[in-house]
């Protein structure tokens, strides 16, 4: 069963702020690894072979949020699926059209409603949807349930802050940083031990969840090995924002003391530690894990843009730690900040879009 996880989801609603309208940044990497997506299932899932009596495929969405982008990545792996399962039953008498379920799972206090009412007409999405409230650090659907599992933009929440680093006596204390930069060396080591502690957890709970054989996709971001978080430009953004609430606290709109005790959950591991934390789980083979630059990296991301994606990444953390009234003041003083100090995308140091496909391995 699901365990618990500090929890902030995206933005809910469909206002200016919410997810829906600020995640198009991450939806260029689902659209940008669709054709990759599409040659290897076609390439390699043996559909009749996980099971020849098969009638439901079964899909699960590990941190969808609140869509657009989870409608996208689930009817991609439908398409995919339906086509590949008509090239396989071709011939066969007995061959029966196979139906979906998508299991869309996030944290329980996920807007769901807006996720339910803004599915596509059934008229084109052709499946059955399941909500699944509950951490994914923790085994979320019944044991051998699931034929395809993808998580897009979602593992490097973390399942908790690293406790010491939000205490001011440890060597581990992140002092004035909101989250790990890796300008401190102690600091660093207490997010890589969360991380991989977490995606041990994560890669059990999906080991349950999949059927052999089954697959699990997974996109997001990683640094490359020579790269730190701080030369990177979400990192720059990120230490704006502890800039910027460092000034409201001089300014009297919320304590230093405040500051000193927040950390953000989040962590964007590098490449060979993503590689490793898999490496050690031993439940899955990993069929393919290549890296990418983003699709929009070659444009300049404009500061609005920047200003919205961040402000829909972290307000419901924003607001549960400094207070509702903060938000409006942050997001304001960091758009200001942004074009006072244009962040030079040339000159940071780049991320990279990874995008993994796993075999559950026979038991
Ligand atoms: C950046 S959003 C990505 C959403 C979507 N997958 C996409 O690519 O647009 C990260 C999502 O992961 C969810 N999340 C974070 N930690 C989680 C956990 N422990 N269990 C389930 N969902 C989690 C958040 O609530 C949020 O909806």
């Amino acid at each position: 069963m699901s365990t618990s996880s500090q929890s902030y989801p995206m933005s809910g609603g469909d206002d200016q702020h919410s997810y829906i309208h600020n995640s198009s940044y991450q939806k260029a990497v689902i659209d940008g690894v669709e054709e990759k997506a599409r040659q290897y299932i076609l390439e390699k899932i043996d559909l009749l072979n996980l099971n020849p009596d098969l009638s439901t495929f079964t899909i699960a969405d590990f941190g969808c949020s609140i869509g657009p982008n989870t409608f996208h990545a689930v009817q991609n792996i439908i398409d995919i699926v339906k086509l590949k399962h008509l090239k396989e039953s071709q011939g066969i008498s007995t061959h029966v059209p196979l139906e979906f379920q998508v299991c869309f799972n996030d944290l329980p206090n996920n807007d769901f409603n807006t996720l339910f009412r803004t599915l596509p007409p059934s008229f084109e999405q052709k499946y059955f949807s399941v909500g699944v409230p509950g951490s994914f650090y923790g085994q979320v659907l019944p044991r051998n349930s699931i034929h395809i599992g993808h998580t897009s933009y979602t593992t490097h929440w973390l399942s908790k802050v690293p406790e010491n680093v939000c205490d001011k006596k440890s060597p581990a204390w992140n002092k004035n940083y909101i989250h790990c930069n890796n300008l401190l060396e102690e600091v660093t080591e207490a997010y890589k031990v969360q991380f991989t502690k977490d995606m041990s957890v994560f890669l059990k709970a999906r080991a349950e969840e999949l059927v052999p054989g089954g697959l699990m996709i997974a996109l997001g971001e990683c640094f490359p090995d020579d790269v730190a978080m701080y030369e990177t430009w979400s990192g720059i953004v990120l230490d704006t924002i502890g800039d910027c609430l460092l000034d409201m606290a001089t300014s009297g709109v919320l304590t230093h003391e405040q500051i000193e005790l927040f950390s953000m959950p989040v962590y964007f591991p590098q490449y060979s530690e993503l590689e490793r934390a898999i490496e050690q789980n031993g439940s899955f083979t990993i069929e393919m894990m290549e890296t990418t630059r983003h699709p929009l990296e070659a444009k300049q991301l404009t500061n609005d843009f920047v200003t919205s994606m961040f402000r829909a990444f972290l307000s419901t953390m924003i607001e549960k730690h400094f207070g509702y009234t903060v938000v409006d003041q942050l997001f304001n003083q960091l758009a200001k900040k942004l074009s006072k100090h244009p962040l030079d995308f040339e000159k940071c140091k780049k991320n990279m879009v990874y995008y993994i496909v796993l075999k559950r391995n026979e038991h």
